[in-house]
């Protein structure tokens, strides 16, 4: 089945050029784990997502060939119980949230270039293969199972794994099952984990929860279930049609599924193994264990990295249904803005740790660091155009030491953030992008124009300050552009750079401003913001 392209994709996207960077693999594939569709996604679903989007757009513009997808996750006894209670089909159901999802990504200018759905028989296929092939090749075999299951979290539990008796992961209650499953070697494939996390220490990141994982492989892993004999939604296994795919086997293959393994084997092998899975931290054991150890199975490549990040509470709770707080971004982002909103989340929380959704914090984000630190410098650069130089970037016809260190600064500004873009380390990029803004503000105390203006001899100093700062804001806005397109492109059109919506100057390099370009301020890019709770 065709799948639609979601995402138109920019016509002019901007290329900041790799000075002396070593690119060693062109083709760059990151995913988001595909979400359930019981319920409605909230802010930890779109953390993950404008993360990964991020991430894509950054590469893309240093060069990459991105393939970037996501999806949902839509068979298991989850969404077969939530469309129970809702008197409606699973597909129904899930029709239905998939909308939403996607919505939502429209909203969120995510660009995705592909979003895959469980249900989909390219998908589907694929899964009743893969599971005949590793059932060949006797890693699967037929036994029963007793133990517990946590159906929100679609994961099984021995006794002793429980929490006082409820579900390790979520705490919720678990229910006690006795059925015929198939049974996947896990246990067989601990040393080859082992072996695979010696030899590729970057494979799971952050280090403290690899290690973690590490120490789990090491203390024993048994072999798990990959069926179930009393859940109708779902793939049912080739073999024997009573069992349906348990739900992880058939999500889990959505990231070489959505490639078209193995029809369409040129996609595979363009970007397959996958640069790096985002996922979030409750998942970890699934895509670091269970999916290599299945790939290996099959032979595949197993993927360059998977990346867990924290979880977000919101006002200090945990985000549930149940606690009623789990609250639509979409509401948020109507209140407070898109691009501000992708900025808060990336740069309130180090990629990797848990953080807290606070109102006070994200309205204090938007109006000292975007309001007041690059806000501020823009309409402040652009009015000084507008008056000294009749709304025309000036041309510099030389470079005094305060504007050098602009220069040098854009330079270095380059590395960093290429460092920690390179570790998924967003909020270090910011602050390294807003260590420069300092400096440009700096620049602007310094050297007075509003002083220089007042003397005719002083004239071309005046000029090399104008050109400095704008020339400084346009590469500001190149740096900014993968968390805040829109934003960044506001920028760019006040900075005169896009007037015919186009001919975007895309170069890193200093001195990508044209003099004779007429500026074009507009209205300030980052108004202030009230506080006031979205609901
Ligand atoms: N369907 C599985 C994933 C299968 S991937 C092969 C699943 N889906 S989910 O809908 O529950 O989404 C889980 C993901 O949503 C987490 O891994 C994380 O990326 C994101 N988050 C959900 N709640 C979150 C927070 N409170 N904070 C941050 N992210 C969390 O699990």
């Amino acid at each position: 089945m065709a799948h639609e392209q979601v995402w138109q994709r920019d016509v002019d996207l901007p290329v900041i050029m790799d000075k002396g960077m070593t690119v060693d693999k062109k083709s760059f594939y990151v995913t988001t784990p595909i979400y359930y569709v019981n319920d409605v996604p909230h802010i930890g679903h779109s953390y993950t997502t404008i993360a990964a989007d991020t991430l894509a757009r950054y590469k893309r513009m240093r060069g990459y060939d991105v393939f970037f997808l996501t999806g949902t996750d839509e068979h298991g006894q989850k969404i077969e119980k939530a469309a129970q209670t809702n008197n409606e089909k699973p597909i129904e159901l899930a029709d239905r949230m998939v909308e939403t999802f996607k919505g939502l990504w429209k909203v969120l200018d995510i660009s995705n270039d592909d979003f895959i759905r469980t249900t989909e028989d390219r998908h589907v296929k694929q899964i009743e293969n893969v599971f005949e092939k590793m059932y060949e090749n006797g890693d699967i075999y037929l036994g029963e199972y007793e133990g517990w299951y946590c159906i929100p979290c679609e994961s099984f539990w021995t006794s002793s794994q429980l929490s006082s008796g409820n579900c390790p992961e979520c705490g919720r209650s678990v229910e006690k099952i006795k059925e015929e499953n198939y049974f996947f070697r896990l246990s067989k494939y601990q040393d080859l984990l082992l072996e695979y996390f010696e030899k590729h220490p970057d494979f799971i990141k952050p280090e403290s929860r690899r290690n973690e994982l590490h120490r789990r492989i090491v203390g024993g892993i048994d072999d798990i279930s990959v069926s179930r004999a009393t859940v109708e939604w779902g793939v049912r296994v080739p073999m024997n049609k009573k069992h349906t795919i348990y739900v992880w086997v058939d999500a889990l293959f959505n990231y070489i599924t959505a490639l078209g393994y193995y029809e369409d084997s040129e996609k595979l092998k363009r970007y397959w193994p996958a640069n790096v899975h985002l996922i979030g931290k409750e998942i970890l054991w699934f895509h670091g264990v269970v999916w290599p150890a299945m790939l290996m199975s099959l032979g595949i490549e197993v993927p360059c990295q998977i990346y867990a990040h924290g979880w977000w509470t919101l006002e200090g709770q945990k985000i549930s249904k149940s606690l009623g707080n789990a609250i639509d971004p979409v509401k948020i982002t109507e209140t407070y803005g898109i691009d501000t909103y992708r900025y808060f989340l990336l740069r309130e929380v180090p990629f990797g740790l848990d953080g807290n959704f606070s109102y006070d914090a994200l309205v204090n984000r938007i109006n000292c660091d975007l309001g007041n630190d690059l806000g501020n410098l823009l309409h402040r650069t652009l009015t000084m155009v507008e008056k000294y130089s009749d709304g025309i970037v000036p041309e510099a016809e030389s470079l005094s030491m305060e504007g050098k260190e602009l220069v040098d600064g854009s330079e270095k500004l380059n590395e960093e953030v290429e460092l920690a873009m390179s570790d998924l380390q967003f909020s270090k990029a910011l602050e390294a992008i807003w260590d420069y803004i300092g400096l440009v503000n700096k620049y602007v105390e310094i050297s007075k124009p509003w002083v220089l203006a007042k003397e005719s001899s002083m004239k071309n100093k005046l000029n090399e300050v104008l050109y400095n700062l704008v020339e400084s804001i346009r590469i500001i806005s190149l740096f900014i552009l993968p968390i805040m397109p829109n934003i960044a492109a506001e920028i760019q059109k006040q900075l005169g750079l896009s007037s015919d919506g186009k001919s975007i100057n895309n170069r890193i390099i200093w001195g990508g401003t044209r003099p004779g370009t007429k500026v074009c301020k507009g209205q300030p890019v980052f108004p202030r913001v009230e506080y006031s709770k979205a609901s």
